[in-house]
């Protein structure tokens, strides 16, 4: 566990100028993480999840309240959520993986509203999961995006990510093409 609290929320200032609110997702915000994962699905671009497949509002609220006992157990998972004036715009996931021998490891995951886009929204979220991630000790962070993703490979470069690996013919559209996926890694400092 980290010795300052990395889970306080955080004000962002745009480059517009406007304060951006990124903090853990509360279990209230659960119906609106569940519509911004619904509609990205429906909107289907460099997504997996299927429409039918996405969480429903009381799944996401037993998955944000297992992030808070997660963390009195000494895991550094968290689902965080990003307001623009008091209206939750998107959200983000650190996944520590369980195994022993695999706890320095984590999975990242992000979706924003198609409304707040190339806003620095993404950024600043997976920023703060980031440095999450680094004070808890995690070193290897990682995520996987299909190849056909462009905006998002955009942002995991900036964000200091490289290609790892390709998974061939990972993703099999709705018409039957298939497309690869990328796994994605940055290692931080390990903190010892
Ligand atoms: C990918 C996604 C998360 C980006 O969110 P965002 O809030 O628009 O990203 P940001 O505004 O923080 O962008 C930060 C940087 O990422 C890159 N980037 C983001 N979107 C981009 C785009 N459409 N084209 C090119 N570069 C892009 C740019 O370098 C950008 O910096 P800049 O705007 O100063 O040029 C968002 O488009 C999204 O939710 N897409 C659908 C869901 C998805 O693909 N999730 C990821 C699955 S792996």
């Amino acid at each position: 566990m980290a010795e300052i609290d990395t889970t306080a929320p955080r004000t962002v200032a745009l480059a517009d100028g406007a304060p951006l609110v990124v903090r853990p997702a509360a279990v209230a915000d659960a119906p609106a993480v569940a519509v911004i994962e619904r509609a990205l699905a429906l909107a289907g671009d460099g997504m997996v999840v299927a429409v039918d497949q996405v969480r429903d509002a009381t799944a996401e609220a037993h998955r944000i309240d297992a992030m808070y006992r997660g963390w009195s157990a000494g895991d550094a998972s968290m689902i965080a959520v990003a307001a623009l004036a008091g209206e939750v715009v998107a959200h983000a996931s650190l996944r520590q993986l369980a195994p022993a021998r695999c706890r320095h490891v984590g999975v990242l995951a992000i979706g924003v509203a198609a409304t707040a886009r190339r806003r620095g929204v993404a950024a600043a979220l997976l920023g703060y999961l980031v440095d999450h991630a680094a004070a808890w000790g995690l070193v290897r962070l990682e995520l996987t995006v299909r190849a056909d993703n462009a905006p998002a490979q955009a942002l995991y470069r900036r964000l200091g990510f490289v290609v790892e690996a390709t998974r061939a013919r990972f993703v099999r559209l709705d018409d039957g093409r298939y497309v690869d996926d990328l796994v994605m890694v940055r290692f931080l400092p390990a903190i010892t």
